[in-house]
């Protein structure tokens, strides 16, 4: 999402007559594109504006911004204390070109307003992906869930759907330019919902459209919510063969008394619910998650619930993360952040070790498969090998035959780790 947020910068800064650098010394402007989600997250941007402050001192004239959630949480800490020239929240980007103008040493200039209905849906991203393959595209903006644990509401705003007219011609722009796949992005793709006075499209009809683009364009999405995800979607999936079988489906927790706290809006068994529907209309569909270690009030018993429910679902791969208390949030102001550190990171270990053995698991269920790959290009470990995604999302490498990148090729797996297929 802050990727596709960054190339949206770089097309309204393009359109002011600015360009790109790849070295940030040369740079007449640096700025961070900023997470709040978690507070390691922010703590790596401190760091950051300090080297850009140094960068300052033997460059003067050079201008340092901070854009994006940080921007709108920290507004005056990053004034104040950190004396930066530039704050501009997610919903602001369009005001960059003439805050800039108004930029002086002793005038920095502000812009957080969080919009009801920027999508940014005319602006078109300025890639920034180096291989040309495999495009983002932001479907919707904010969100309307108040996950008790989540910053995003407060820093993103409300959930906005952007005009599906626009999503579409992006696809097919990126297509013409030789894209062969693209991922539509939301917080939570499922509650998509766009009217206009002729049609209204769900996100089922959303993905049709862009499927229906061109059969050699693979469709992606992410993030799916588990209180959403409509059987509609599910056979959309099914029925569309460029449409990839790999479902991104965060489940926080396995203990329902957890998911009550978190307000996620549903519980264990509805989830497993959900998983089941997924793999009778889908049995090859991958499927990732997240899951939060150590939240308020988070017993041994919640855990062990997580522990079996990672367990029984068998995730290819999951996302994981030990509760961090961020404040403004509702765990923030209404419940204590209870679970020691030491507790914390000890069941994150113990969910981490699960998950690598569930995804070898996983993996090796491959074995023998033959699946359609899109090649991406050399392998990062060894140049004599080609990597490619197939549909279920993972990652496959094999011999470079010829294959060019962009192309589709069918693979047969012969081994593989928890994280890669080595094919044939
Ligand atoms: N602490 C830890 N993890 C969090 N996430 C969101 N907020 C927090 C938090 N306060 C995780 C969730 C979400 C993913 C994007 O980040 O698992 O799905
Ligand atoms: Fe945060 Fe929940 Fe919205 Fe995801 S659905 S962005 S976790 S509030």
């Amino acid at each position: 999402m802050n990727v596709n947020d960054t190339e949206v910068i770089f097309s309204i800064l393009e359109g002011a007559g600015y360009s790109r650098t790849e070295k940030m010394e040369e740079a007449d402007l640096v700025m961070a594109n900023t997470c709040s989600i978690r507070d390691n997250a922010e703590q790596r941007i401190w760091g950051r504006i300090e080297v850009f402050h140094q960068l300052r001192a033997s460059r003067p004239g050079l201008i340092v911004g901070i854009v994006g959630c940080m921007a709108e949480r920290l507004k005056d800490k990053l004034l104040d204390t950190h004396k930066v020239d530039l704050v501009v929240g997610p919903d602001a980007y369009r005001s960059l070109p003439r805050l800039l103008e108004a930029v002086r040493p002793d005038a920095p200039q502000i812009d957080v307003l969080l919009s009801r209905d920027e999508t940014y849906a005319d602006i078109t991203p300025v890639r920034t992906d180096r291989n040309g393959i495999s495009a983002f595209i932001s479907i919707m903006r904010g969100c309307n869930n108040v996950c008790s644990y989540c910053v995003v509401p407060y820093t993103r705003g409300a959930e906005r759907s952007r005009d599906a007219h626009s999503i579409v011609r992006e696809a097919c722009d990126v297509y013409q330019k030789g894209y062969k796949e693209v991922t539509l992005l939301g917080q939570n793709v499922d509650s998509y919902l766009w009217k206009s006075e002729t049609e209204t499209v769900t996100f089922a009809n959303l993905l049709e459209r862009v499927a229906a683009i061109a059969p050699d364009l693979r469709v992606r999405f992410a993030t799916s919510h588990p209180k959403d995800i409509s059987d509609e979607v599910i056979y959309t999936m099914a029925a569309h063969p460029n449409i990839c079988k790999h479902i991104h489906l965060p489940v926080q927790s396995g203990s329902s008394r957890m998911l009550a706290l978190m307000r996620r809006k549903y519980d264990r068994e509805w989830y497993l619910e959900r998983v089941a529907k997924i793999r009778e209309v889908m049995p090859d569909c991958g499927l990732t998650t997240d899951v939060i270690a150590g939240f308020c009030t988070e017993t041994e018993q919640d855990h062990a619930d997580t522990v079996s429910l990672m367990d029984q679902v068998g995730f290819d791969w999951a996302f994981m993360f030990a509760y961090s208390d961020r404040p403004g949030t509702l765990a923030n102001r209404t419940m204590q952040d209870d679970v020691p550190a030491n507790v914390k990171n000890r069941r994150l270990s113990e969910i981490i070790d699960l998950q690598n053995r569930k995804s070898l698991e996983r993996y090796r269920s491959q074995m023998g498969k033959e699946l359609e790959v899109l090649v991406e290009g050399p392998s990062k470990r060894d140049p004599n090998m080609l990597c490619g995604r197939a549909s279920n999302n993972m990652m496959c490498v094999f011999p470079a035959t010829g294959r060019s990148k962009g192309t589709y090729t069918t693979v047969k797996v012969v081994d593989c780790t928890s994280a890669t297929l080595i094919c044939e």
